[in-house]
């Protein structure tokens, strides 16, 4: 680590709209050539100035001390459109109660259970599928991550309808939420079709989610669940429990949060290994002796350290969750430059999965770079998509489970080659990054399994 950080700033920023065009049309390769110009560079949002700390001493600074740099900045005040004063959103004064109150649901214990839900999920999807399909993928994976997460946290089962309604309307919100982060507020406001679009699928949003937690309430059972220990501590008020309002905001934070991040890791580990036979051909190679003819159990994920590590490795090169921001809550000293109280900090925790410093050749796809006893295993500092410090990802074990899963479960039984009409480049404005349509072929390697 050096004594002293360089600051830099970024090239090519263009008066009003500042750095806006490389961030929507190529994000991943503009925040990957920032590194090159500083420690902390300074870019533009629109004509703000902000600050991405590239360094990874930097970079756990910012992540480490929350209060400093605490929630906020373009980022966050657009996603408090959709998920209001969730967990993920919510500023460091009220985290930690919000996060005591939701913890115990990510407990070991609680995510065995997680895990029969999510391993039946993959396997009805499987079995919904026959040899010779062509699958759109990303729909595919959305659908599957939707299901699973309101069965495993709120003992729902979605109509297909409500499904496909919820896809729709986060594709619309989610790149409303970025493209509205460099259009000035007034514009916003504008009865624009774009503004129409986005308002009625936020409307969509919040309907779904009312109708998810009534619904529960009506059946007024205690599932042991997330939503059972939410709507137990709204009536514990009083004694720091929740509002109605923050019982609707965490369903949202947690259906935003396990759904499209959870359908984008699939889709590119899926892509990731029709790129790479040689990967496909370890990872079945696993699968088959492990499985042998059998479907895939929760029992059988430490045996399964292959599958695991190509989603580590998937997350890496593909990360699905590439940008957020933050606000300097008082003036701070940070490689030379002063930042006053209210700076906009950019964090990209994937700028550092591309550093020769810690991966040897970063661009290769290599599941087994990840592998316990390989030598030269990058270090853990290496690997930073699910964040850090205390405003960490709450659902990395359970992300990590249900890929690998999934994974599992669907490349025990099909082999997945690329079919034609495809295009996998991430879409413009995408909050979450995945290949806009990835299509591919299904040919049956195995028999379904019991
Ligand atoms: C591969 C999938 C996932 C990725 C890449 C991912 C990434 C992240 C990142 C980077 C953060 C920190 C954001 C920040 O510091 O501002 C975060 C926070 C969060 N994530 Fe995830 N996530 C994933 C899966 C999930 C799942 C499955 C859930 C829930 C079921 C979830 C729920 C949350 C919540 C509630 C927070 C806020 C935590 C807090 O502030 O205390 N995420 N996620």
């Amino acid at each position: 680590m050096p004594a002293t950080y360089v600051s830099g700033t970024a090239p090519g920023a263009l008066p009003l709209v500042g750095h806006a065009w490389p961030l929507m049309r190529r994000p991943l390769d503009f925040l990957r050539s920032l590194p090159a110009h500083g420690d902390l560079v300074e870019i533009r949002l629109g004509s703000v100035p902000a600050y991405v700390p590239c360094h990874p001493g930097l970079l756990r600074q910012v992540l480490f001390d929350d209060r400093t740099f605490d929630k906020g900045g373009p980022f966050f005040t657009r996603l408090r459109d959709i998920v209001g004063n969730g967990l993920g959103s919510c500023e460091h004064r009220d985290h930690r109660r919000q996060r005591r109150l939701v913890q115990p649901s990510f407990h070991r214990a609680r995510l065995e259970g997680y895990a029969a839900v999510m391993a039946d999920e993959a396997a009805r999807l499987s079995a919904s599928w026959h040899d010779g399909l062509v699958v759109d993928v990303f729909p595919a994976m959305f659908g599957l991550t939707l299901r699973t997460v309101t069965r495993t946290l709120f003992s729902a089962h979605l109509a297909e309808d409500d499904v496909a309604r919820l896809q729709d309307s986060f594709g619309i919100a989610l790149s409303g939420l970025f493209r509205r982060m460099f259009v000035p507020a007034p514009v916003q406001r504008l009865p624009l079709p774009a503004n129409r679009r986005y308002e009625r699928a936020l409307a969509g949003l919040h309907d779904t989610v009312d109708r998810l937690v009534a619904a529960y309430r009506r059946g007024g059972q205690d599932h042991g669940d997330l939503l059972s220990t939410l709507i137990a501590a709204r009536e514990d008020d009083g004694r720091g429990g929740l509002t109605d309002a923050e019982v609707h905001d965490q369903v949202m934070t947690m259906v935003f949060g396990g759904s499209e991040t959870m359908a984008a890791t699939l889709t590119w580990s899926l892509y990731a290994l029709a790129r790479h036979p040689e990967a496909a051909r370890d990872l079945h190679a696993e699968l088959d002796a492990v499985l042998g003819g059998r479907a895939v159990t929760p029992a059988d994920l430490p045996h399964l350290p292959r599958t695991g590590q190509t989603v580590t490795e998937s997350l890496r090169l593909y990360p699905p969750a590439w940008l957020f921001t933050r606000v300097t809550t008082a003036p701070v000293e940070m490689a030379g430059r002063r930042l006053p109280s209210g700076t906009t900090m950019v964090v990209s925790p994937p700028v550092v999965h591309h550093s020769p410093a810690v991966h040897l050749r970063p661009g290769e796809f290599r599941p087994a770079r990840w592998a316990a006893e390989q030598p030269g295993r990058p270090p853990r500092e290496g690997f930073a998509i699910f964040g850090a410090g205390a405003r960490k990802c709450i659902g990395d074990v359970y992300a990590m489970t249900e890929a690998t899963l999934a994974l599992a479960t669907l490349c025990h039984r099909w082999r997945m080659d690329f079919a034609p009409g495809a295009d996998t480049r991430p879409p413009a404005l995408a909050t979450v990054h995945y290949p806009r349509r990835l299509l591919m072929r299904l040919s049956e390697r195995r028999r379904a399994a019991a």
